[in-house]
């Protein structure tokens, strides 16, 4: 099929580029130059792993990229919105995702033939039913049925985005006549091995929501169980969700082993989430159930929880090294999470707010993250960043651990002995082995665990 995508960052271009491996011939569209450009040279303008391999085999022949909102959606059967909607000033902002409808409504006044709409975009209930229909039928002065409209949720996650896309778990369609659904299924039909559900847009809308809440939850849930347990002392949380998961209830037993499904990641302590979705999901949906007359306390609690956890990394940084003033802190991880450069949201770029206020001097580490993170944080003499572990922790005075990476899980405990001034650990992901710390007398907090020395 002809797919114009509009909108081409983390969701649009790596799905833009999934379906034009699949055979479509699609046409990617964003309003920043830079992208443009670095799409139509071959060069993935965000880190994903497989997306440059794949977008260098199908760039010209099967995609191509433009600003021209027009060009694309006249020579496209289907247009997909993937732009972006943040959550800002207590609400989520729809406005790109309304100025994206406008424009293809635009383009759709002189169309002939029959064009589907479909919103990827993570957007609340009913904002396809109401303000994106609303906005195609004024302005393209034609009626649903004229054209098609649908609302297919994305769960790709960064870091795993081209193999989730390759791969879904499932396809929620969402649409609002037939003929919309009949036409966008198309795209997937026999092209991907995962069922196909039809709903209408606002169930679509709410999966969506759901499906983000529910894993931000069960973060946020064993980062309660990991605060009670460091309250106790000497209980360890990571052990005790890991006495949880054997139960047949959240493992499988097949052929006598116990196999994880993916959900059990989430019941891990950690540092808390971040990135560009829970965070700004969980906030949106509780804001819209406000609207609705109905106050959220779950949801609410989520975000509580995970906001905290900063402040419980600060406490016990000043627990092991007391004042932070002046002290040379170890940043390791800046990423939201291993393996994508997004930085938005994250914990990691938090706590470096938090800490520089506090006077601290820092030495920040990531693979990858290095160049987002500068554009984020502005320049000054107290910070600085390396692309390698062995500079960040010579002579530090305690390390953080961010970022889930395995270069930073790798780390042995002798190098972080041999290189800092002091080695205290924190590690928020709770990436490095336990039992190698204990024997090796370093003083190690990890979310979820507080050791009495006896
Ligand atoms: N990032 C994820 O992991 C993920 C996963 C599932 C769903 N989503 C949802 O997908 C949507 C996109 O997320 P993202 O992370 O890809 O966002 P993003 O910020 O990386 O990309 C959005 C892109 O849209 C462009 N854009 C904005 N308005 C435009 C317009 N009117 N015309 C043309 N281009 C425009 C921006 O320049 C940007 O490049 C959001 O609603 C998000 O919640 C994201």
């Amino acid at each position: 099929m002809k797919i114009s995508i509009i909108g081409t960052g983390y969701v649009g271009l790596v799905t833009g580029v999934c379906l034009a491996k699949k055979g479509h011939n699609v046409i990617c569209v964003d309003r920043v130059e830079s992208i443009i450009n670095s799409i139509n040279s071959g060069i993935a303008p965000i880190f994903e792993k497989h997306l440059e391999d794949l977008l260098l085999e199908v760039i010209r022949d099967k995609l191509t990229a433009t600003s021209d909102v027009g060009y694309a959606v006249e020579n496209s059967e289907v247009s997909i919105i993937a732009v972006g909607t943040p959550f800002s000033e207590g609400n989520i902002d729809l406005k790109n995702v309304k100025e994206a409808a406008y424009d293809i409504g635009v383009i759709l006044k002189k169309k002939k033939d029959y064009h589907v709409v479909c919103v990827k975009s993570t957007v609340i209930p009913t904002t396809t039913d109401t303000m994106i229909l609303k906005t195609l039928e004024e302005a393209s002065g034609k009626k649903l049925g004229e054209f098609g409209l649908v609302m297919n949720p994305e769960f790709l996650r960064e870091g795993n985005a081209v193999e989730d896309f390759m791969n879904p778990d499932r396809i929620i369609i969402g649409a609002m006549d037939d003929k919309s659904f009949e036409v966008f299924s198309k795209i997937y039909k026999s092209h991907f091995d995962a069922p196909i559900v039809k709903t209408n847009s606002r169930t679509a809308e709410m999966i969506k929501y759901t499906s983000n809440a529910l894993l931000a939850a069960l973060i946020s849930f064993s980062n309660e169980i990991a605060a009670i347990s460091e309250e106790i002392g000497d209980t360890d949380a990571l052990e005790v969700l890991e006495g949880v998961h054997m139960d047949r209830r959240l493992s499988l037993i097949v052929e006598g082993k116990i196999t994880m499904p993916g959900i059990i990641k989430y019941l891990k302590p950690s540092r808390g989430f971040g990135g560009s979705c829970f965070p700004k999901d969980v906030k949106s949906l509780i804001a819209f159930s406000e609207k609705l007359g109905y106050k959220p306390k779950i949801l609410k609690s989520v975000i509580e929880v995970n906001e905290s956890q900063i402040e419980r990394l600060v406490l016990k940084l000043k627990d092991e090294i007391g004042e932070i003033r002046d002290k040379t802190i170890a940043i390791l991880g800046l990423a939201f999470k291993a393996g994508t450069d997004d930085i938005r949201e994250s914990q990691s770029i938090k706590l470096i707010r938090r800490l520089i206020k506090e006077g601290a001097v820092l030495k920040c580490y990531d693979p990858i993250a290095i160049e987002n993170a500068k554009k984020e944080l502005e320049e000054q003499a107290n910070l600085e960043f390396y692309s390698n572990y062995e500079n960040t922790l010579l002579n530090a005075d305690a390390a953080l651990i961010m970022t889930d990476w395995d270069t930073i899980a790798n780390i042995s405990i002798d190098v972080f002995k041999k290189l800092m001034k002091n080695p205290v650990i924190i590690d928020g992901c709770r990436i490095l082995i336990k039992n190698n710390i204990k024997e090796q007398k370093t003083k190690y907090r990890g979310i979820g665990l507080r050791m009495i020395e006896k």
